[in-house]
């Protein structure tokens, strides 16, 4: 049982673990090879969304052919998924399938998949080998990157959790051909906050970006310099204690926004595309940031659909308010990343609250 395994598009090195990040058309077939060649344990438990079950079954198609026990657990599509009671009906399926500690968990979906079954690797026998196999432009480029894990509490999103490593992220970009135009829309949300975090040419190539998802070995390519980013700030601080911050541009307001909406008027992408637009103006005052910077980003989300101005129904207080008790802002009384221009980023900033409610208001106009 043992494959050699192709050269990955990226390695990162965070903690005492590589982590290979494989990406292209056809990636998926690889995840049975590369778990074989490691020549550990035999079985796999592949995770997927049952919005997405033909991946979940190309991935468990790989890994049978590679020789591997497989067994495919389908999880309802969407964030009701994401709960300590999907993670013990997980758990004991991997019993009942004799999954043991050198066994892994395939996770094929977006990041609600990612996140739940990430936990379920962290935590089922205290720990087994984990494959990301993100199936949404958001988990590409966010949430199958970085380590983080966990389920939500009726008290509060991504409350119990885990940092926890896959040994490899496999990105098939054929899957995105099936994702609809609003979570592809969500996922680009992010791929501007990369944009503006690096600046240059990714910057550049974002705002010039055509429909999406645009052709593929461009996407590809994207995609690639966004992981990157990711990968570089969680490789220096992989447990959040610093510079991972700066990862949060635009998630400030964002978040107020999503939660002042009831995180049902707003997907998280476009509550971002929103707190952006809010970090973006909030840096002129305090950073003295182009203002033209706001304008061209604004140009760009908008011409992919996601919202650059604030539906009148959320109430502004209400944002403030979430805003400003984050479970971040660690003591400030707002907490803030803001950009002196693309690619020149300061995190833990606590600009004026008359600056940030008028950046809010604005976007109402
Ligand atoms: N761990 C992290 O660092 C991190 C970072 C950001 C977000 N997250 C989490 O990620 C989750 C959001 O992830 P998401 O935006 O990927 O949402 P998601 O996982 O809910 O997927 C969005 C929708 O797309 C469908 N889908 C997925 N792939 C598809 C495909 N290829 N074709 C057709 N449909 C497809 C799903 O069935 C679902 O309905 C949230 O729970 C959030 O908390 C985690
Ligand atoms: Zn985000």
């Amino acid at each position: 049982m043992s494959t050699t395994a192709p050269d990955p598009a990226i390695t990162a090195v965070i903690g005492a673990r590589e982590v290979p990040v494989h990406l292209g058309p056809g990636a998926i077939d690889l995840i049975g090879p590369l778990l074989a060649a490691r020549g550990e344990g035999d079985g796999a438990m592949v995770v997927v969304d049952d919005g997405i079950t033909s991946a979940g079954e190309r991935a468990a198609a790989s890994c049978r052919e590679a020789g591997l026990r497989v067994h495919v657990e389908a999880v309802p599509a969407g964030e009701a998924s994401k709960t300590l009671s999907e993670v013990e009906r997980l758990s004991r399926a991997c019993a009942r399938a004799g999954i043991r500690r050198r066994d892994a968990v395939v996770a094929v979906g977006g990041g609600v998949v990612g996140d739940l079954a990430g936990f379920l690797a962290a935590s089922y026998q205290r720990g087994v080998r984990l494959v990301q196999a993100p199936t949404t432009l958001l988990a590409m480029v966010d949430s199958s990157l970085g380590g983080k894990t966990g389920v939500d509490l009726p008290e509060g999103k991504n409350y119990v959790g885990a940092v926890y490593q896959p040994e490899a992220v496999v990105m098939d970009t054929r899957v995105l051909g099936t994702l609809p135009p609003r979570e592809l829309s969500c996922g680009f949300a992010e791929v501007v906050k990369y944009g503006l975090l690096v600046g240059g040419e990714l910057l550049e190539s974002v705002a010039a970006w055509p429909d999406l998802p645009g052709p593929d070995d461009e996407l590809a390519e994207l995609i690639r310099r966004c992981a990157e980013c990711k990968l570089e700030v969680v490789a220096e601080d992989e447990f959040d204690l610093g510079r991972r911050a700066i990862l949060n541009l635009g998630h400030t307001a964002g978040h107020g926004i999503e939660a002042a909406g009831g995180y049902d008027l707003y997907h998280h992408g476009e509550a971002i595309s929103l707190g952006l637009l809010v970090a973006l103006r909030v840096s002129e005052h305090a950073l003295g940031l182009d203002p033209a910077w706001r304008d061209r980003t604004a140009a760009t989300l908008a011409r992919h659909g996601l919202p650059v101005g604030l539906d009148p129904s959320v109430d502004v207080d209400e944002v403030i308010e979430i805003m400003s008790r984050d479970k971040k802002s660690d003591g400030r009384a707002l907490n803030m990343v803001l950009l002196r221009a693309p690619g020149d980023v300061l995190t833990h900033q606590d600009p004026d609250p008359a600056v940030v409610r008028a950046a809010v208001e604005e976007l109402l106009a």
